[in-house]
């Protein structure tokens, strides 16, 4: 059964989107390559190749993980939006064989060692179940969130979406963190970010803002990694 959406909620403005797409064809295509030469230039894209990242996220993560610690060895972590798995990759390097890593994502994603998989949109209460039956009671020291809606470019439809994903997300850390357990979570900065900053206050001792240099500077998405779950 679905979670509802602000999507399925607001059905008429996403019909709008999807035809503004289709009326820009050219336009897309040319901003396509023009994603494409960015995407290839970035210094990330070339250091996740050489290096075998699957994603230039990786390096997200490695800098949140330098400056706070996220990592200990033989933790469990869950990771949400992990496709193509970057941020998984290097969950499970750091966790190690006693950790679990427990990722899903609406996508599929090739198998990693160390890491469970399980494929599903996050909106549909099944996939919730499933994340929770694998866990069984197995309490979780660290939820992460990196997941982002297709976006629109329209503010309207896009903001409500992304922060509809990271208050699930939320809701999951709330049913499985241990106590002093952390969360940490990619949110857009636009309508409802405040609230949810006051809704992690209220339930972690501590939040920070990070912007992680591999996060492109235009780019509203910050990083909030909430500290001390008051469970
Ligand atoms: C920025 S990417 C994640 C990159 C990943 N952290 C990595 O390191 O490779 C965002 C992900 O969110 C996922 N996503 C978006 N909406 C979702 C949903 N409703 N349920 C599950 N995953 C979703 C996308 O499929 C996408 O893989």
């Amino acid at each position: 059964m679905a979670r509802s959406t602000p999507s399925s909620r607001d059905g008429a403005s996403g019909r709008r989107a999807a035809s503004a797409r289709r009326a820009g064809k050219g336009a897309a295509s040319k901003s396509s390559a023009g994603w494409l030469k960015e995407h290839f230039d970035d210094p990330y894209v070339q250091r996740s190749w050489q290096e075998g990242y699957r994603s230039r996220a990786s390096y997200k993560l490695l800098a949140l993980d330098e400056k706070d610690r996220l990592f200990r060895p033989g933790m469990t972590v869950i990771d949400l939006g992990a496709a193509p798995g970057g941020w998984s990759q290097v969950a499970a390097e750091k966790v190690g064989d006693e950790g679990l890593v427990l990722a899903s994502d609406i996508l599929e994603m090739d198998a990693l060692a160390g890491v469970e998989f399980i494929q599903g949109d996050f909106t549909e209460e099944a996939v919730l179940d499933a994340l929770l039956d694998t866990l069984g009671n197995r309490p979780v020291d660290l939820v992460m969130s990196d997941m982002a809606p297709n976006m629109s470019g329209m503010a309207a439809i896009d903001q409500p979406q992304a922060m509809y994903l990271v208050e699930l997300a939320l809701d999951l850390a709330q049913q499985t963190l241990a106590p002093e357990g952390r969360f940490l979570a990619k949110v857009f900065q636009g309508e409802g970010f405040d609230p949810f900053l006051k809704a992690l206050r209220e339930n972690f001792r501590r939040v920070v803002t990070r912007k992680p240099e591999a996060s492109r500077s235009r780019s509203r998405e910050v990083y909030l990694l909430a500290d001390g779950f008051r469970g």
